[in-house]
């Protein structure tokens, strides 16, 4: 039996049934892979319902306001997504004149779409032979053929998608990427997959070589060794003197008893519109301050002996001491802060050192 058949097999006893399967709608597929991307299916499931109830069309969708969309992507997280999300279909309704593009090129020009939700796009709306690679595909295609490459880069992704051209089902492309995502996920398990049961267990070179629980291979994480401090120096005047709020560093980390802003850490740099974002979630939470426009007035890169600091620092001008004051945090009279303890990154802020 071919790949393909013994994979239709499969499906017919245990493919999931999923409100975006069995459908043709590129914009609810499209939808539904977007949310995907940032969680399980269960609550992928409830948001992606959701959504389709607010807005059934991407007509709707792109009527909308960014701020109905990033509440009900609320929970989500990551959300440029959503951003991206929206001003794809006000694309496709302006650029292309409301309809969805239905080739493979045409939905790689729509934001937030790459080569994985291009395919399933086009494989699940248009039955186009598009291989959809995923973590799950990754796993079960690497222990079949005992590929070592480390997966989820550009490289790997041709490599699995030309061998998968060979393999897909022509005539329902569709089905056999469903199919081929479900036996990775429920099936060819990370953990304890379920070999002595699988339709592919005489072919599978990992489980003849003992390689199961070894592949596929990940290359490992880059270790962090950059750190993004967003810095908010926030300003008010009162009688005579200009007022600022700093904060004393506490805990196991760099710096620890001295003095500076308050702080927005990140892992990795924020975009412009995911900065915005946390800043004005922060100025509510800690201060109760309505959302301002944001802007960065410096930046700076600060050099430790395993760790490079890139820090950027906002000013925002108040007319008044915030209403929110939280404990940890001092109103200082910018006078006062060369008589408290501050690192170098803030002294050269404050003083261009
Ligand atoms: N994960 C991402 N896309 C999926 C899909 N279409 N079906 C099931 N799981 C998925």
């Amino acid at each position: 039996m071919t790949f393909s058949r013994k994979l239709d097999a499969w499906y017919d006893d245990y493919g999931r049934s999923l409100p975006w399967r069995g459908i043709d709608d590129p914009y609810r597929i499209w939808l539904s892979e977007i949310i995907l991307q940032q969680t399980r299916i269960e609550q992928g499931r409830e948001y992606y319902l959701r959504f389709v109830d607010a807005f059934p069309t991407v007509a709707h969708l792109a009527a909308a306001s960014e701020e109905q969309v990033l509440r009900l992507w609320q929970g989500l997280g990551y959300y440029s997504r959503a951003r991206n999300l929206h001003a794809a279909a006000q694309y496709i309704m302006n650029e292309c004149g409301g309809r969805f593009p239905d080739t493979h090129v045409g939905l790689l020009k729509l934001k937030g779409v790459g080569r994985y939700t291009a395919a399933a796009i086009a494989s699940f709306a248009f039955r186009l032979p598009y291989p959809v690679i995923d973590g799950n595909v990754y796993r079960f295609i690497s222990r079949l053929y005992g590929i070592a490459t480390p997966v989820a880069t550009d490289t790997a992704y041709d490599e699995f998608e030309s061998l998968l051209l060979k393999l897909i089902d022509h005539r329902r492309p569709d089905r056999f990427n469903a199919a081929l995502m479900d036996f990775g996920s429920i099936h060819c398990t990370q953990h304890n997959p379920q070999c002595g049961t699988c339709p592919f267990a005489e072919d599978c070179v990992a489980l003849k070589t003992g390689k199961v629980e070894m592949l596929p291979v990940r290359l490992a994480k880059a270790k962090v060794v950059e750190r993004y401090f967003y810095y908010l120096d926030i300003q008010w005047k009162d009688c005579d003197d200009t007022y600022t709020l700093m904060q004393q560093r506490t805990g196991k980390d760099i710096w620890k008893g001295l003095w500076e802003m308050p702080l927005i850490e990140s892992g990795s740099p924020l975009e412009d519109d995911d900065l915005k974002d946390k800043v004005n979630e922060y100025l509510m939470n800690t201060f109760g301050l309505q959302p301002m426009e944001i802007g960065v007035a410096a930046t700076l890169s600060h050099q430790l002996t395993h760790r490079t600091i890139r820090a950027a620092f906002i000013r925002l001008n108040l007319d008044s001491k915030p209403v929110l004051m939280p404990r940890n945090m001092q109103v200082l009279p910018l006078s006062k802060i060369k008589d408290i303890p501050i690192s170098r990154l803030i002294d050269k802020y404050l003083h261009g050192l």
